[in-house]
Order: structure tokens, then C-alpha cells, then sequence
């Protein structure tokens, strides 16, 4: 894990893009204890505070209409959730101007950098033709180079009773038109929900995106056990995501594998689902991400130190895993070497915390004490 204690001085100039945090373009140019440091034009001296690298939420759904506040209310009261209110944000997302859904996009990003978020992943989905997808990734490249291709999120109501045939939309001119704005392309592969994909219809997305040069990701285990932990691996994507239920065979497909099993405890704790075992991930030597989730479904928080919190409370992660999986943990999710960590070349997008380590985000939870920092003004 990064070293709380260490200093770093960065070079270079102020990054135009925003996906590269709020902190500054430059790259790190050496780390180590303060006595040591070289001579440097400024130094900015962080009094005790602990510094990290900028938090790396590899999994959101950020470009969406609208919100469902009393779905969160009846689940409290007992309802479980089977993904059925993702066609009401669709109707609403569709429904929504770009100048609307672009303003909303920025404020939630701007909330997740206020947090120490400096690297963040998008997906699609809540528009489900192809015009409403290409419109959202469109949108969700304007703030990130992390966009994701979702159109297998849920069957549209329009197509209901006629999955496969959505199926051929998505892997058709869906995913035609939409590949030249993404990176990855993900699916719900969840065969017991009436709404999402089964695991014959999940490998037809993942194969044809991968035609398509995507990356591949997988929504797997978040309602039950199925198949796409395991087809996730065997394609070789670079994260399976929820991991709520897993079998053993899942967890050794994982062990062996170089995808990530990224955990979002922001949906269980919004879902009143049983936390998965993070235990016996790490146990098993698989590599664990910490993101968000960001949505209006299951988990509408933007904040990886919540993320951490809980997986510490929650997940019996220590303070050093959580920090780890929610920072180069999401960087190997994203396959990026270049964020989520303070190493020389890294780019210099710096947490710091209004605490002296790191152990604070979860022992101080919900107290706003991670602050981006530009180092070169
Ligand atoms: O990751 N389960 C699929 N997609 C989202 C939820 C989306 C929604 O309910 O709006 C998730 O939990
Ligand atoms: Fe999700």
C-alpha cells in the first residue's frame, strides 16, 4: 500500500482533461522521507496530514435522470430489489435534455472530486436505444476517458418478453455505434432477475464487444450466484463487479485470474443485502477494488471514504486493504498504471487528509477529511 508518511514533489503543468483528478497534471518525480527530498521550486508543507493518492472509483452509473428515493424508502421497509426500477430512471433519463443531463453529470463529479476521487469510470445504460446510449457516452467522455458501454443493463420495457432479440440490438448497431465513445463495454449477467442477462446472452455482449475492441467488465453475483463471475474470468475482463454471492468455484476461476473482483459495499448498505466476503477474496490471493456504484438504484453515494468505512465495519477489510482497493486496486480494475498510487511517473493527483493517517477515513466515518490538492498552480 501507498506509505501515509511519505512526501512527494511533483513537476509539470496543470492537466487540461478532468479525468486525471483534481489534484494537478503533473507526475511524480520522487518520493521519500523528507530529509532526503531534493531541492524543489515550492514546498508545501501539509502539517502531520496524511497524503494518498487520489481515490480511483472504478465503477459508477453517473449520467441518469431523476432519482428514486421512495424505492430506497420501501427497501428499508422490507422490499428487496430485482434492478425492476432501472426502466423508471430510463423512462426519465430518455425524457431529459443533454444540457440537463450533462449539468447534473458535472455536479456529481464535482461531489466525487470534493471527496478525493481523482480517476472515475462511467457507464452507460439508462438509455437503452441507440440514440440515448451514444448520447450518454457522449456526454460521460466530455468529464472522463473511463466510459463504459452498458446497453446490456436491463431488457427495455419495449422489448419485454423478447430479450434475445435486445440482445442482437445491443451486439448490432447498438454496439456499432457506440464503441467509438467507449473503453469497456459491461452487462448485467444476472440469470435469476427477470430484467437482466443470462449467461448465453452475457457472453454474446462481452464477445461482440470485444470484436468491437472493448475491454470487457461484468455487473456478476450481485442477486445470486450465476455464471458471471466465472465467464467474466474466462474472457479475460479486467474486473467482475458486486461479487455479493459467490460460490468456491468462483473464487478459485478468481484466484487464478488477473481480473479484479470489485467490491461496491454502497449497494448492500443501500440494499440491506449481505455484505460479500472479502475475507476470503483477499485470503484467496484475488486482487480486490473498492468503487462506488454511484446510481439511483442501489447505491446513490459518491464517496469512496463511505466505501472504505464500510469495508472496514462491514467487510473486515484493515484500513491499509480498503485504502489499497480503493486506490491501485481501482487503477487495476481500469488496467491504468499510470493512477492510484504515489509511485515515480504516477500522475500527481494527491489526497490529503484532514487526519494523520489513513486509519481515519474509516474511524471517522462520514466526516469530510479527504481534500484533492493541486500541487503545481
Ligand atoms: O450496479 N444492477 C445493475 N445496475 C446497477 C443498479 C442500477 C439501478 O438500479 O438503477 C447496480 O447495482
Ligand atoms: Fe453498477
Amino acid at each position: 500500500m501507498p506509505d501515509p508518511r511519505a512526501s512527494a514533489e511533483a513537476s509539470g503543468t496543470r492537466r487540461a482533461t478532468p479525468d486525471g483528478g483534481p489534484a494537478s497534471g503533473g507526475r511524480v518525480a520522487w518520493v521519500g522521507l523528507a530529509a532526503g527530498a531534493p531541492a524543489a521550486d515550492r514546498v508545501i508543507d501539509v502539517d502531520g496530514r496524511a497524503v494518498v493518492p487520489s481515490f480511483v472509483d472504478s465503477h459508477t452509473h453517473l449520467a441518469f435522470a431523476g432519482d428514486r428515493a421512495s424505492e430506497f424508502t420501501a427497501r428499508m421497509a422490507g422490499a428487496p430489489y430485482d434492478g425492476g426500477g432501472i426502466a423508471s430512471t430510463v423512462a426519465a433519463t430518455r425524457g431529459s435534455s443533454a444540457e440537463a443531463l450533462r449539468a447534473r453529470l458535472a455536479a456529481f463529479v464535482a461531489e466525487a472530486r470534493a471527496q478525493g476521487t481523482g480517476t472515475i469510470e462511467i457507464k452507460s445504460g439508462y438509455g437503452l436505444t441507440v440514440v440515448d446510449e451514444v448520447r450518454l457516452l457522449q456526454l460521460a467522455r466530455e468529464v472522463t476517458s473511463e466510459t463504459t458501454f452498458l446497453g446490456a443493463h436491463v431488457v427495455p420495457t419495449e422489448y419485454a418478453g423478447r430479450a434475445d432479440d435486445y440482445v442482437d440490438l445491443v451486439t448490432g448497431s447498438m454496439l456499432a455505434e457506440c464503441a467509438p465513445h467507449a473503453r469497456w463495454i459491461d452487462v448485467f449477467c444476472e440469470p435469476g432477475s427477470p430484467h437482466a442477462f443470462d449467461g448465453d446472452q452475457a457472453r454474446a455482449v462481452l464477445v461482440a464487444g470485444r470484436r468491437a475492441g472493448l475491454g470487457l467488465r461484468v455487473h456478476a453475483g450481485q442477486l445470486g450466484p450465476g455464471p458471471g463471475v466465472r465467464l467474466g474470468v474466462e474472457l479475460g475482463a479486467a474486473a467482475v463487479d458486486h461479487c455479493t454471492h459467490l460460490t468456491d468455484a468462483d473464487l478459485d476461476a478468481l484466484a487464478g485470474s488477473d481480473t479484479v473482483a470489485t467490491l461496491l459495499p454502497g449497494v448492500e448498505f443501500s440494499t440491506r443485502s449481505p455484505y460479500p466476503d472479502a475475507r476470503a477474496l483477499l485470503d484467496a490471493g484475488v486482487r480486490v477494488a473498492l468503487a462506488t456504484d454511484c446510481n439511483p438504484g442501489t447505491s446513490f453515494t459518491s464517496s469512496m471514504p463511505l466505501c472504505i468505512a464500510l469495508a472496514v465495519r462491514e467487510m473486515h477489510m484493515t484500513p491499509a486493504e480498503a485504502l489499497w482497493a480503493a486506490t491501485a486496486g481501482g487503477a487495476l480494475a481500469l488496467r491504468r498504471d499510470d493512477v492510484g498510487h504515489l509511485g515515480v511517473g504516477a500522475h500527481a493527483d494527491l489526497t490529503v487528509l484532514e487526519a494523520p493517517s489513513h486509519e481515519h477515513l474509516a474511524y471517522r466515518p462520514g466526516v469530510p477529511l479527504a481534500r484533492t490538492m493541486a500541487l503545481v498552480t
